[in-house]
Protein backbone atom coordinates (compact mmCIF):
# COMPACT_ATOMS: atom_id res chain seq x y z
CA UNK A 1 0.00 0.00 0.00
CA UNK A 2 1.62 3.37 -0.88
CA UNK A 3 0.75 6.49 0.98
CA UNK A 4 -2.38 8.40 1.61
CA UNK A 5 -3.02 10.80 -1.28
CA UNK A 6 -2.58 14.36 -0.62
CA UNK A 7 -6.12 14.66 -1.56
CA UNK A 8 -7.25 12.28 1.95
CA UNK A 9 -8.60 14.70 4.64
CA UNK A 10 -6.50 14.74 7.70
CA UNK A 11 -8.36 15.47 11.30
CA UNK A 12 -6.56 15.87 13.82
CA UNK A 13 -7.78 15.62 17.69
CA UNK A 14 -6.26 17.89 20.11
CA UNK A 15 -4.96 21.63 18.86
CA UNK A 16 -1.98 21.82 21.86
CA UNK A 17 1.94 21.48 21.09
CA UNK A 18 1.35 18.27 19.31
CA UNK A 19 -2.00 18.61 17.42
CA UNK A 20 -0.99 22.03 16.18
CA UNK A 21 2.45 20.85 14.77
CA UNK A 22 1.40 17.77 13.30
CA UNK A 23 -1.51 19.68 11.66
CA UNK A 24 1.13 21.93 10.10
CA UNK A 25 3.13 19.22 8.90
CA UNK A 26 -0.11 17.33 7.09
CA UNK A 27 -0.89 20.67 5.04
CA UNK A 28 2.80 21.33 4.42
CA UNK A 29 2.39 18.10 2.99
CA UNK A 30 -0.77 19.22 0.66
CA UNK A 31 -3.79 17.50 2.95
CA UNK A 32 -6.89 19.37 3.29
CA UNK A 33 -6.57 19.06 7.51
CA UNK A 34 -9.26 19.62 9.95
CA UNK A 35 -8.37 20.34 13.01
CA UNK A 36 -10.87 19.58 16.85
CA UNK A 37 -10.19 20.25 20.20
CA UNK A 38 -12.83 19.95 23.06
CA UNK A 39 -12.33 22.93 24.53
CA UNK A 40 -13.58 26.59 23.89
CA UNK A 41 -10.74 28.36 21.30
CA UNK A 42 -8.48 25.80 21.97
CA UNK A 43 -8.31 25.11 17.74
CA UNK A 44 -8.32 28.53 16.91
CA UNK A 45 -5.39 28.92 19.39
CA UNK A 46 -3.93 26.10 17.58
CA UNK A 47 -4.35 27.25 14.14
CA UNK A 48 -3.36 31.16 14.95
CA UNK A 49 0.32 29.34 16.32
CA UNK A 50 0.18 27.54 12.79
CA UNK A 51 -0.21 30.50 11.04
CA UNK A 52 2.40 32.16 13.14
CA UNK A 53 4.86 29.49 12.89
CA UNK A 54 4.42 29.11 8.85
CA UNK A 55 5.17 32.98 8.75
CA UNK A 56 8.18 32.68 10.57
CA UNK A 57 9.29 30.36 8.14
CA UNK A 58 8.43 32.81 5.56
CA UNK A 59 10.34 35.33 7.01
CA UNK A 60 13.16 33.13 6.78
CA UNK A 61 12.99 32.05 3.12
CA UNK A 62 12.01 28.59 3.45
CA UNK A 63 8.61 29.12 1.85
CA UNK A 64 6.90 32.26 -0.41
CA UNK A 65 4.06 34.24 1.04
CA UNK A 66 1.78 32.67 -1.00
CA UNK A 67 2.67 29.19 0.05
CA UNK A 68 2.27 29.99 3.79
CA UNK A 69 -1.04 31.46 2.99
CA UNK A 70 -2.15 28.18 0.69
CA UNK A 71 -1.17 26.04 4.02
CA UNK A 72 -2.77 27.82 6.44
CA UNK A 73 -6.10 28.09 4.11
CA UNK A 74 -6.19 24.31 3.85
CA UNK A 75 -6.05 23.71 7.97
CA UNK A 76 -10.08 24.39 9.19
CA UNK A 77 -11.34 24.73 12.50
CA UNK A 78 -14.02 22.15 13.53
CA UNK A 79 -16.50 22.58 16.08
CA UNK A 80 -17.80 19.40 16.29
CA UNK A 81 -16.22 15.99 16.26
CA UNK A 82 -18.76 14.83 13.61
CA UNK A 83 -17.24 17.30 10.98
CA UNK A 84 -14.24 14.59 11.05
CA UNK A 85 -16.97 11.94 9.36
CA UNK A 86 -15.36 12.59 6.10
CA UNK A 87 -11.81 11.90 6.88
CA UNK A 88 -9.23 9.48 5.87
CA UNK A 89 -6.71 9.70 8.96
CA UNK A 90 -7.07 10.76 12.35
CA UNK A 91 -4.70 11.68 14.62
CA UNK A 92 -5.28 12.12 18.06
CA UNK A 93 -2.94 14.00 20.20
CA UNK A 94 -5.02 14.96 23.40
CA UNK A 95 -4.54 14.48 26.91
CA UNK A 96 -2.09 11.34 27.84
CA UNK A 97 -4.83 10.02 29.92
CA UNK A 98 -6.34 6.62 28.77
CA UNK A 99 -9.86 7.14 29.71
CA UNK A 100 -10.22 10.00 27.97
CA UNK A 101 -8.85 8.72 25.06
CA UNK A 102 -10.71 5.62 25.50
CA UNK A 103 -14.32 7.55 24.88
CA UNK A 104 -12.47 9.78 22.30
CA UNK A 105 -11.87 6.75 20.44
CA UNK A 106 -15.20 5.23 20.31
CA UNK A 107 -17.08 8.69 19.75
CA UNK A 108 -14.40 8.40 16.21
CA UNK A 109 -15.50 5.08 15.50
CA UNK A 110 -19.12 6.40 15.27
CA UNK A 111 -18.46 9.31 13.54
CA UNK A 112 -15.68 8.19 11.06
CA UNK A 113 -15.97 5.96 8.12
CA UNK A 114 -14.91 2.20 8.21
CA UNK A 115 -12.35 3.09 6.13
CA UNK A 116 -11.06 5.89 8.61
CA UNK A 117 -7.58 4.86 9.84
CA UNK A 118 -7.44 6.00 13.78
CA UNK A 119 -3.83 7.14 14.81
CA UNK A 120 -2.46 7.78 17.99
CA UNK A 121 0.26 10.13 19.02
CA UNK A 122 0.46 8.57 22.57
CA UNK A 123 4.11 8.50 23.61
CA UNK A 124 3.57 6.24 26.54
CA UNK A 125 0.34 3.88 26.36
CA UNK A 126 -0.19 0.46 24.74
CA UNK A 127 -1.71 0.62 21.23
CA UNK A 128 -3.05 -2.68 21.74
CA UNK A 129 -4.87 -1.51 24.62
CA UNK A 130 -6.31 1.71 23.03
CA UNK A 131 -7.88 -0.60 20.10
CA UNK A 132 -9.41 -2.75 22.19
CA UNK A 133 -12.19 -0.22 23.08
CA UNK A 134 -12.92 0.00 19.34
CA UNK A 135 -15.26 -2.54 17.45
CA UNK A 136 -12.59 -2.56 14.59
CA UNK A 137 -9.11 -2.58 16.51
CA UNK A 138 -7.85 -3.61 13.19
CA UNK A 139 -8.35 0.70 12.13
CA UNK A 140 -6.12 1.62 15.08
CA UNK A 141 -2.13 2.36 14.57
CA UNK A 142 0.12 4.63 16.82
CA UNK A 143 2.06 7.79 14.86
CA UNK A 144 4.48 8.90 17.16
CA UNK A 145 5.94 12.48 16.85
CA UNK A 146 8.41 14.28 18.12
CA UNK A 147 8.51 17.58 19.49
CA UNK A 148 8.68 20.10 17.76
CA UNK A 149 6.70 17.96 15.22
CA UNK A 150 7.80 20.13 12.51
CA UNK A 151 10.77 20.31 13.04
CA UNK A 152 11.83 16.55 14.02
CA UNK A 153 11.94 14.05 11.22
CA UNK A 154 11.31 11.18 13.28
CA UNK A 155 7.54 9.59 13.75
CA UNK A 156 7.66 6.17 15.48
CA UNK A 157 4.75 3.87 13.96
CA UNK A 158 3.50 1.46 16.17
CA UNK A 159 1.53 -1.71 15.84
CA UNK A 160 -0.88 -3.10 18.56
CA UNK A 161 -1.75 -6.67 18.45
CA UNK A 162 -4.45 -5.69 15.78
CA UNK A 163 -2.90 -3.55 13.58
CA UNK A 164 -2.42 -4.64 10.03
CA UNK A 165 1.41 -4.83 8.59
CA UNK A 166 -0.08 -2.65 5.63
CA UNK A 167 -2.26 -0.41 7.94
CA UNK A 168 1.19 0.25 9.46
CA UNK A 169 3.03 -0.04 6.24
CA UNK A 170 0.66 2.94 5.42
CA UNK A 171 1.49 5.32 7.95
CA UNK A 172 4.96 4.72 7.31
CA UNK A 173 4.60 5.31 3.31
CA UNK A 174 2.55 8.79 4.73
CA UNK A 175 4.88 9.81 7.06
CA UNK A 176 7.67 9.40 4.14
CA UNK A 177 5.72 11.87 1.67
CA UNK A 178 5.23 14.60 4.98
CA UNK A 179 8.96 14.39 4.90
CA UNK A 180 9.49 12.81 7.57
CA UNK A 181 11.70 9.76 8.60
CA UNK A 182 9.28 6.42 9.84
CA UNK A 183 10.27 3.85 12.01
CA UNK A 184 8.43 0.77 12.85
CA UNK A 185 7.81 -0.89 16.09
CA UNK A 186 5.40 -3.03 18.01
CA UNK A 187 3.64 -1.42 20.88
CA UNK A 188 5.66 -2.12 24.10
CA UNK A 189 6.66 0.19 26.74
CA UNK A 190 8.48 3.20 25.64
CA UNK A 191 8.37 2.08 21.78
CA UNK A 192 11.77 2.28 20.70
CA UNK A 193 13.30 5.38 21.60
CA UNK A 194 12.01 6.30 25.10
CA UNK A 195 13.07 2.60 25.92
CA UNK A 196 16.35 2.44 24.15
CA UNK A 197 17.14 6.33 25.77
CA UNK A 198 16.68 5.25 29.50
CA UNK A 199 20.53 4.21 29.96
CA UNK A 200 21.79 7.33 28.72
CA UNK A 201 20.35 9.32 31.92
CA UNK A 202 20.83 6.28 33.88
CA UNK A 203 24.67 5.54 33.17
CA UNK A 204 25.52 9.51 33.98
CA UNK A 205 23.42 9.53 37.22
CA UNK A 206 24.96 6.18 38.55
CA UNK A 207 27.68 8.04 37.59
CA UNK A 208 27.20 10.80 39.61
CA UNK A 209 25.66 8.94 42.46
CA UNK A 210 29.47 6.57 42.54
CA UNK A 211 31.17 9.87 43.13
CA UNK A 212 33.10 8.95 39.40
CA UNK A 213 33.55 12.87 38.98
CA UNK A 214 31.02 16.46 39.16
CA UNK A 215 28.02 16.43 36.74
CA UNK A 216 29.75 19.22 35.06
CA UNK A 217 32.59 16.97 34.26
CA UNK A 218 30.65 14.17 33.13
CA UNK A 219 28.92 16.13 31.00
CA UNK A 220 31.60 17.45 29.39
CA UNK A 221 33.30 13.88 28.84
CA UNK A 222 30.00 12.65 27.35
CA UNK A 223 29.82 15.81 24.88
CA UNK A 224 33.53 16.08 23.70
CA UNK A 225 34.70 12.45 23.78
CA UNK A 226 31.03 10.89 22.77
CA UNK A 227 29.84 13.57 20.54
CA UNK A 228 26.59 13.88 21.91
CA UNK A 229 25.20 16.89 21.72
CA UNK A 230 24.56 17.57 25.32
CA UNK A 231 25.35 15.20 28.92
CA UNK A 232 22.86 13.94 31.29
CA UNK A 233 22.55 16.32 33.42
CA UNK A 234 22.22 19.33 31.22
CA UNK A 235 19.76 17.59 28.70
CA UNK A 236 17.56 16.33 31.63
CA UNK A 237 17.46 19.66 32.88
CA UNK A 238 15.93 20.56 30.03
CA UNK A 239 13.57 18.34 29.15
CA UNK A 240 11.95 18.55 33.10
CA UNK A 241 12.72 16.37 36.00
CA UNK A 242 9.55 16.03 36.55
CA UNK A 243 8.94 14.77 32.57
CA UNK A 244 11.77 12.28 32.52
CA UNK A 245 11.47 10.54 36.11
CA UNK A 246 7.63 10.14 35.26
CA UNK A 247 9.09 8.33 31.88
CA UNK A 248 11.84 6.45 33.52
CA UNK A 249 9.23 5.37 36.33
CA UNK A 250 6.92 3.95 34.00
CA UNK A 251 8.55 2.22 31.23
CA UNK A 252 10.33 0.62 34.44
CA UNK A 253 6.58 -0.06 35.64
CA UNK A 254 5.91 -1.64 32.82
CA UNK A 255 8.93 -3.60 32.31
CA UNK A 256 7.75 -5.55 35.46
CA UNK A 257 10.41 -3.71 37.42
CA UNK A 258 13.30 -5.00 35.43
CA UNK A 259 16.55 -3.54 36.80
CA UNK A 260 17.65 -2.39 33.70
CA UNK A 261 15.21 0.57 33.84
CA UNK A 262 15.67 1.21 37.51
CA UNK A 263 15.24 5.00 38.39
CA UNK A 264 17.88 7.04 40.42
CA UNK A 265 17.79 8.73 43.82
CA UNK A 266 19.00 11.71 43.08
CA UNK A 267 16.91 12.50 39.96
CA UNK A 268 13.74 11.76 43.25
CA UNK A 269 15.27 14.09 45.02
CA UNK A 270 15.19 16.97 42.54
CA UNK A 271 11.51 16.44 41.56
CA UNK A 272 10.70 16.27 45.35
CA UNK A 273 12.72 19.44 45.96
CA UNK A 274 10.49 20.92 42.77
CA UNK A 275 13.99 21.62 41.14
CA UNK A 276 12.91 20.63 37.67
CA UNK A 277 15.38 21.64 35.65
CA UNK A 278 15.57 25.02 33.61
CA UNK A 279 11.79 25.74 33.43
CA UNK A 280 11.95 26.18 37.35
CA UNK A 281 15.48 28.06 37.55
CA UNK A 282 17.25 24.62 39.19
CA UNK A 283 17.58 21.00 38.45
CA UNK A 284 21.06 19.08 38.46
CA UNK A 285 22.40 22.99 37.84
CA UNK A 286 21.48 26.55 39.00
CA UNK A 287 19.98 28.51 36.24
CA UNK A 288 19.52 31.72 38.73
CA UNK A 289 20.64 35.14 37.20
CA UNK A 290 24.51 35.43 37.97
CA UNK A 291 24.73 32.15 39.06
CA UNK A 292 28.07 30.52 37.29
CA UNK A 293 27.98 27.19 35.69
CA UNK A 294 30.62 25.19 36.86
CA UNK A 295 33.08 23.92 34.45
CA UNK A 296 34.60 20.51 34.09
CA UNK A 297 37.61 19.53 36.27
CA UNK A 298 40.48 19.22 34.05
CA UNK A 299 43.67 18.03 34.52
CA UNK A 300 46.88 20.77 34.75
CA UNK A 301 49.51 20.48 32.02
CA UNK A 302 51.56 17.43 32.39
CA UNK A 303 55.34 16.57 30.69
CA UNK A 304 54.40 14.80 27.21
CA UNK A 305 56.32 11.35 27.50
CA UNK A 306 58.59 11.30 24.69
CA UNK A 307 58.42 6.98 23.48
CA UNK A 308 55.43 4.33 23.64
CA UNK A 309 54.92 0.93 22.60
CA UNK A 310 51.36 -0.56 21.46
CA UNK A 311 50.90 -4.01 23.04
CA UNK A 312 48.96 -5.60 20.64
CA UNK A 313 45.78 -4.31 19.13
CA UNK A 314 44.47 -1.22 20.65
CA UNK A 315 40.96 -2.36 18.70
CA UNK A 316 38.24 0.87 18.91
CA UNK A 317 41.57 3.14 20.26
CA UNK A 318 44.17 1.93 17.78
CA UNK A 319 44.14 5.62 15.95
CA UNK A 320 45.59 7.01 19.41
CA UNK A 321 48.96 5.29 18.21
CA UNK A 322 48.61 7.17 14.58
CA UNK A 323 47.99 10.36 17.14
CA UNK A 324 50.88 9.80 19.09
CA UNK A 325 53.48 9.44 16.37
CA UNK A 326 52.07 12.43 14.46
CA UNK A 327 52.61 14.35 17.89
CA UNK A 328 56.58 13.36 17.49
CA UNK A 329 56.52 10.43 19.97
CA UNK A 330 58.79 7.31 18.75
CA UNK A 331 56.70 4.34 18.65
CA UNK A 332 57.63 0.77 18.58
CA UNK A 333 54.58 -1.78 18.28
CA UNK A 334 54.72 -5.44 19.81
CA UNK A 335 52.63 -8.40 21.14
CA UNK A 336 50.10 -8.20 23.96
CA UNK A 337 46.78 -7.19 25.25
CA UNK A 338 46.05 -4.08 23.67
CA UNK A 339 47.53 -1.90 26.33
CA UNK A 340 50.02 1.08 25.65
CA UNK A 341 53.09 1.27 27.69
CA UNK A 342 54.55 4.26 28.62
CA UNK A 343 57.66 3.39 30.19
CA UNK A 344 56.33 4.43 33.38
CA UNK A 345 52.70 3.40 33.25
CA UNK A 346 50.48 1.29 31.01
CA UNK A 347 47.27 2.23 29.86
CA UNK A 348 44.07 0.28 28.80
CA UNK A 349 41.21 0.88 27.22
CA UNK A 350 38.38 0.12 29.52
CA UNK A 351 36.87 -3.37 29.74
CA UNK A 352 34.07 -2.53 32.46
CA UNK A 353 36.84 -3.29 34.83
CA UNK A 354 38.50 -1.31 37.74
CA UNK A 355 41.74 -0.15 37.10
CA UNK A 356 42.53 -1.19 40.46
CA UNK A 357 41.28 -4.78 39.03
CA UNK A 358 43.35 -5.02 36.28
CA UNK A 359 46.49 -3.73 37.87
CA UNK A 360 45.91 -6.41 40.48
CA UNK A 361 45.39 -9.08 37.94
CA UNK A 362 48.15 -8.14 35.96
CA UNK A 363 50.49 -7.20 38.46
CA UNK A 364 50.87 -3.82 36.66
CA UNK A 365 51.05 -1.09 39.59
CA UNK A 366 50.98 1.92 37.82
CA UNK A 367 47.94 1.49 35.42
CA UNK A 368 45.28 3.67 34.32
CA UNK A 369 42.05 3.06 31.84
CA UNK A 370 40.81 5.55 29.57
CA UNK A 371 37.44 6.01 28.32
CA UNK A 372 35.89 5.47 24.41
CA UNK A 373 36.15 8.20 22.14
CA UNK A 374 33.60 7.99 18.97
CA UNK A 375 36.66 9.82 17.09
CA UNK A 376 39.54 10.34 18.63
CA UNK A 377 40.33 12.82 15.99
CA UNK A 378 37.17 14.86 16.90
CA UNK A 379 37.95 14.44 20.32
CA UNK A 380 38.36 17.09 22.72
CA UNK A 381 38.28 15.03 25.79
CA UNK A 382 39.06 12.31 27.84
CA UNK A 383 38.40 10.40 30.87
CA UNK A 384 40.73 8.25 32.71
CA UNK A 385 40.98 6.95 35.86
CA UNK A 386 44.26 4.95 38.09
CA UNK A 387 44.04 1.99 39.88
CA UNK A 388 44.66 2.64 43.38
CA UNK A 389 48.04 0.97 42.90
CA UNK A 390 49.21 4.28 40.52
CA UNK A 391 52.24 6.44 41.89
CA UNK A 392 51.25 9.99 41.25
CA UNK A 393 54.21 10.43 38.71
CA UNK A 394 52.63 7.98 36.83
CA UNK A 395 49.28 9.39 36.60
CA UNK A 396 50.50 12.34 35.02
CA UNK A 397 52.86 10.58 32.43
CA UNK A 398 49.25 9.26 31.31
CA UNK A 399 47.62 12.55 31.85
CA UNK A 400 50.63 14.24 28.99
CA UNK A 401 50.09 11.44 26.98
CA UNK A 402 46.73 12.63 26.30
CA UNK A 403 47.61 16.12 26.51
CA UNK A 404 49.98 15.97 23.65
CA UNK A 405 47.65 14.60 21.29
CA UNK A 406 45.50 17.33 22.10
CA UNK A 407 42.70 16.38 24.51
CA UNK A 408 41.61 18.00 27.76
CA UNK A 409 42.00 14.68 30.19
CA UNK A 410 39.21 14.95 33.01
CA UNK A 411 40.60 12.21 35.64
CA UNK A 412 37.85 10.00 37.62
CA UNK A 413 37.73 8.06 40.86
CA UNK A 414 38.43 4.36 39.59
CA UNK A 415 34.95 3.25 38.62
CA UNK A 416 34.48 0.41 36.73
CA UNK A 417 33.63 1.27 32.50
CA UNK A 418 34.16 4.86 32.86
CA UNK A 419 31.15 6.96 30.78
CA UNK A 420 31.25 6.71 27.04
CA UNK A 421 31.88 2.84 27.17
CA UNK A 422 29.59 2.19 29.81
CA UNK A 423 26.98 4.52 28.33
CA UNK A 424 27.65 3.07 24.65
CA UNK A 425 27.66 -0.87 26.06
CA UNK A 426 23.66 -0.09 28.44
CA UNK A 427 22.61 1.69 25.04
CA UNK A 428 23.47 -0.93 22.14
CA UNK A 429 22.61 -3.81 24.82
CA UNK A 430 19.12 -2.09 25.21
CA UNK A 431 18.71 -1.81 21.57
CA UNK A 432 20.00 -5.32 20.84
CA UNK A 433 17.14 -7.24 23.31
CA UNK A 434 14.68 -4.67 21.62
CA UNK A 435 15.41 -6.61 18.29
CA UNK A 436 16.14 -9.81 19.77
CA UNK A 437 11.93 -9.21 21.34
CA UNK A 438 10.83 -8.48 17.68
CA UNK A 439 10.14 -4.80 18.37
CA UNK A 440 12.04 -2.96 15.94
CA UNK A 441 14.36 -4.18 13.56
CA UNK A 442 18.47 -2.64 13.77
CA UNK A 443 18.42 0.03 11.24
CA UNK A 444 15.11 1.32 12.07
CA UNK A 445 16.31 1.69 15.90
CA UNK A 446 19.51 3.68 14.75
CA UNK A 447 17.61 5.65 12.41
CA UNK A 448 15.20 6.50 15.66
CA UNK A 449 18.26 7.16 18.07
CA UNK A 450 19.76 9.32 14.99
CA UNK A 451 16.80 11.61 14.43
CA UNK A 452 15.07 11.14 17.34
CA UNK A 453 17.34 12.42 19.64
CA UNK A 454 20.46 13.26 17.91
CA UNK A 455 22.55 10.37 18.82
CA UNK A 456 25.57 11.40 16.49
CA UNK A 457 25.69 7.33 15.87
CA UNK A 458 23.11 4.77 16.31
CA UNK A 459 24.14 2.83 19.04
CA UNK A 460 24.32 -0.86 17.38
CA UNK A 461 26.29 0.81 14.77
CA UNK A 462 28.76 1.97 17.57
CA UNK A 463 28.80 -1.30 19.11
CA UNK A 464 29.85 -2.89 15.67
CA UNK A 465 32.47 0.07 15.52
CA UNK A 466 33.67 -1.13 19.08
CA UNK A 467 33.81 -4.78 18.43
CA UNK A 468 30.74 -6.73 19.52
CA UNK A 469 32.88 -9.18 21.52
CA UNK A 470 34.27 -5.66 23.06
CA UNK A 471 31.45 -4.65 24.66
CA UNK A 472 30.43 -8.45 25.63
CA UNK A 473 33.08 -8.23 27.72
CA UNK A 474 32.64 -4.65 28.64
CA UNK A 475 28.94 -5.62 29.89
CA UNK A 476 29.94 -9.10 31.46
CA UNK A 477 32.27 -7.45 33.38
CA UNK A 478 29.99 -4.79 34.23
CA UNK A 479 27.21 -7.57 35.56
CA UNK A 480 29.95 -9.10 37.65
CA UNK A 481 31.34 -6.34 39.34
CA UNK A 482 28.09 -4.92 40.35
CA UNK A 483 26.80 -8.15 40.57
CA UNK A 484 23.52 -6.35 39.59
CA UNK A 485 21.01 -7.87 37.02
CA UNK A 486 20.83 -4.34 35.41
CA UNK A 487 23.83 -4.75 33.74
CA UNK A 488 23.50 -8.58 32.26
CA UNK A 489 24.28 -8.66 28.77
CA UNK A 490 21.24 -9.31 26.29
CA UNK A 491 21.03 -13.00 24.68
CA UNK A 492 21.28 -11.74 20.87
CA UNK A 493 24.17 -9.69 21.39
CA UNK A 494 26.08 -12.85 23.05
CA UNK A 495 24.41 -15.37 20.21
CA UNK A 496 25.69 -12.45 17.62
CA UNK A 497 29.36 -12.63 19.47
CA UNK A 498 29.55 -16.53 19.51
CA UNK A 499 28.46 -16.68 15.46
CA UNK A 500 30.11 -13.76 14.18
CA UNK A 501 27.53 -11.62 13.17
CA UNK A 502 26.62 -8.65 13.14
CA UNK A 503 23.10 -6.16 14.54
CA UNK A 504 23.15 -5.06 10.33
CA UNK A 505 23.69 -7.20 7.53
P1 LIG B 1 -1.14 19.66 25.14
O1 LIG B 1 -1.63 19.74 26.55
O2 LIG B 1 -0.26 20.73 24.60
O3 LIG B 1 -2.41 19.56 24.18
C1 LIG B 1 -3.49 18.69 24.38
C2 LIG B 1 -4.71 19.31 23.74
O4 LIG B 1 -5.76 18.35 23.77
C3 LIG B 1 -5.22 20.55 24.46
O5 LIG B 1 -5.40 21.60 23.54
C4 LIG B 1 -6.55 20.10 25.06
O6 LIG B 1 -7.51 21.16 25.07
C5 LIG B 1 -6.96 19.00 24.11
N1 LIG B 1 -7.87 18.01 24.66
C6 LIG B 1 -7.83 17.44 25.88
N2 LIG B 1 -8.82 16.53 25.99
C7 LIG B 1 -9.48 16.51 24.82
C8 LIG B 1 -10.57 15.75 24.30
N3 LIG B 1 -11.19 14.85 25.05
N4 LIG B 1 -10.96 15.98 23.03
C9 LIG B 1 -10.36 16.90 22.27
N5 LIG B 1 -9.31 17.67 22.72
C10 LIG B 1 -8.88 17.46 23.96
O7 LIG B 1 -0.47 18.23 25.02
P2 LIG B 1 0.67 17.75 23.97
O8 LIG B 1 2.00 17.97 24.57
O9 LIG B 1 0.37 18.30 22.64
O10 LIG B 1 0.44 16.16 23.99
C11 LIG B 1 -0.63 15.56 23.32
C12 LIG B 1 -0.34 14.09 23.10
O11 LIG B 1 0.89 13.95 22.40
C13 LIG B 1 -0.21 13.24 24.36
O12 LIG B 1 -0.73 11.97 24.09
C14 LIG B 1 1.31 13.18 24.54
O13 LIG B 1 1.70 12.01 25.24
C15 LIG B 1 1.77 13.09 23.10
N6 LIG B 1 3.13 13.54 22.86
C16 LIG B 1 3.64 14.66 23.46
C17 LIG B 1 4.93 15.07 23.20
C18 LIG B 1 5.48 16.30 23.85
O14 LIG B 1 6.72 16.45 23.86
N7 LIG B 1 4.67 17.19 24.37
C19 LIG B 1 5.81 14.32 22.27
C20 LIG B 1 5.14 13.21 21.63
C21 LIG B 1 3.87 12.83 21.96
Amino acid sequence: MAALPTTAIVGIVGAGAMGSGIAQVAAQAGHPVLLFDAFDGAAERGKAGIVAALAKLAAKGKLDAEQAAAIADRISVCGSLEQLAPCALVVEAIVEKPDVKHELFKALEAVTGADCILASNTSSLSLTALASVLKNPARMVGMHFFNPAPVMALVEVVKGLATPDDLARTIADTATAWGKAPVLCKSTPGFIVNRVARPFYAEGMRLAQEGAADIATIDAVIREAGQFRMGPFELTDMIGHDVNFAVTRSVHAAYFNDPRFLPNLLQQDLVEAGWLGKKTGRGFYDYADGAEKPQPATAAPCQAPTALDVLGDLGPASALADLAAKAGMTLARMGGAGMIDLHGVTLMLTDGRTASEVAAVTGIGDLVVFDLALDWCAAKRIAIAPAGQCSAIALQRAVGFFQALGLSVSIFADVPGLAVMRTIAMLANEAADTVYQGVASAGDIDLAMTKGVNYPLGPLAWAERVGLARLLTVLDNLARTYGEDRYRASAHLRRLVFAKGRFHD
